[in-house]
């Protein structure tokens, strides 16, 4: 355990404390002069030759040469650290030092997870220059302006593109002479089965950034741009990103979520640009997964206790089912919630496209509750 004592917290120990009378705990004291001496704690020894300076505030030993201030005494003393002897010495005088303690593991991952935020945010930048600068980008950029992502959106959300080949998120970082095990661990590149080293894991794909409300880049999503399998590629989970404990554009959502007291959930990235872009920005999307107890805790101190949530779904039977499953969490949550179905065929993204956003309210307006939905289910069965 490391325990983490304030620079000012150490000079207010170091004024208060008396070394005399700390030394005297432990070692019988006579005063000779301006000093005071006594049979040393630290050797055996027949006749004192160990010294107490109060002006000084320091200890030393004639015999065996140790020495020092009384932090240092209480250190020899203990066998303890300077941290430690600061403790025992800012309860002794009183000083309250605010917990800071910290084990070594959790310096570790501290600080390994301050480095796999650096490196997402630089692939992060990677794949934007890709988007925008590069000759490789136009194809995705093309893709972007048909689905009909203005270039505010794009740069709202940070999108980018992940270039064609096997190696340039490799040769990025190996550039900068980031290692690459660090670059692995954030999985943006995947070791080799059969030979050394690692591939890029996203290649040409539209890239969208996965942002904490704290701004940093947690993970990335992937998308072809054809009709190739898998559609989607995610970041695998990384001691930074949980997938069921996060949801793509809340970092964007927060604000008119607490306005008006209300939160969409749509399952797709598209879908949740598509709101977003139509000036419903109070919502966000799951990532692939569906909707666990986490993500309605989050969003219910984002809406407040009294505030509602939609669930926005597709009609098919996919759709159908991703919203019986995620009723019982919402009960058992005690949030309102209501449920919207789109007509068949349509995500929110296509509808706001075809039909914009006044149907779309329209459509939220008849949005039914949870009981009504789960009984009308039933019906139809
Ligand atoms: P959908 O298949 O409904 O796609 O997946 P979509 O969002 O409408 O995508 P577009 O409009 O065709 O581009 C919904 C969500 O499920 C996750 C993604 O988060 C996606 O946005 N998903 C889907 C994956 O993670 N992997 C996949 O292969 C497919
Ligand atoms: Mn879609």
């Amino acid at each position: 355990m490391t325990i983490f004592i304030p620079e000012d917290k150490v000079l207010e120990i170091k004024n208060a404390a008396d070394i005399v009378e700390v030394v005297s705990e432990s070692v019988l004291l006579k005063k000779t002069g301006k000093n005071y001496v006594g049979l040393c704690p630290f050797h055996s020894e027949k006749t004192p030759s160990f010294t107490v300076s109060p002006q000084k505030q320091i200890f030393y030993c004639f015999g065996c040469a140790a020495g020092g201030n009384v932090f240092s005494f209480i250190m020899k003393r203990d066998g303890i650290s300077f941290p430690e002897a600061a403790r025992i010495l800012s309860r002794q005088y009183g000083i309250n030092i605010p917990v800071q303690t910290m084990s070594k593991e959790q310096k570790r991952l501290r600080s390994e997870r301050e480095n796999l935020l650096t490196v997402n945010r630089q692939a992060m930048e990677f794949f934007q220059s890709n988007l925008f600068n590069a000759s490789s980008g136009k194809q995705a950029l093309i893709y972007l302006k048909k689905r009909g992502i203005s270039q505010e959106t794009m740069e709202i959300f940070k999108l980018g593109y992940a270039p064609t080949g096997w190696n340039n998120i490799n040769n990025f970082f190996q550039k900068k002479k980031i290692p690459l095990d660090i670059v692995k661990k954030a999985g943006l590149i995947v070791k080799r089965e059969k030979k050394d080293g690692f591939y890029d894991r996203f290649r040409n794909r539209i890239i969208f950034p996965i942002f904490n409300v704290n701004m940093h880049v947690i993970g990335f999503g992937g998308r072809v741009l054809t009709d190739d399998l898998p559609k989607y590629l995610n970041s695998p989970e990384t001691p930074i990103y949980n997938k069921s404990s996060s949801l793509y554009g809340l970092h964007r959502a927060r604000q008119k979520c607490r306005e008006t007291e209300t939160v969409y959930i749509v399952e797709g990235y598209f879908d949740l640009l598509a709101l977003h872009q139509n000036g419903i920005q109070n919502s966000v999307a799951t990532l692939g997964t569906s909707i666990t107890v986490d993500h309605v805790h989050i969003l219910r101190n984002v809406i407040g206790k009294d505030g509602h949530v939609v669930l926005v779904f597709d009609s098919d039977d996919a759709g159908m089912k991703a919203a019986l499953r995620s009723l019982g969490i919402f009960m058992n949550a005690e949030v309102d919630t209501n449920i919207m179905l789109l007509p068949p065929g349509h995500d929110p993204d296509s509808y706001l496209f075809e039909f914009g956003y006044e149907s779309f309210f329209d459509i939220a307006k008849s949005a039914k509750s949870l009981i009504s939905f789960l009984i009308d289910a039933l019906i139809e069965k």
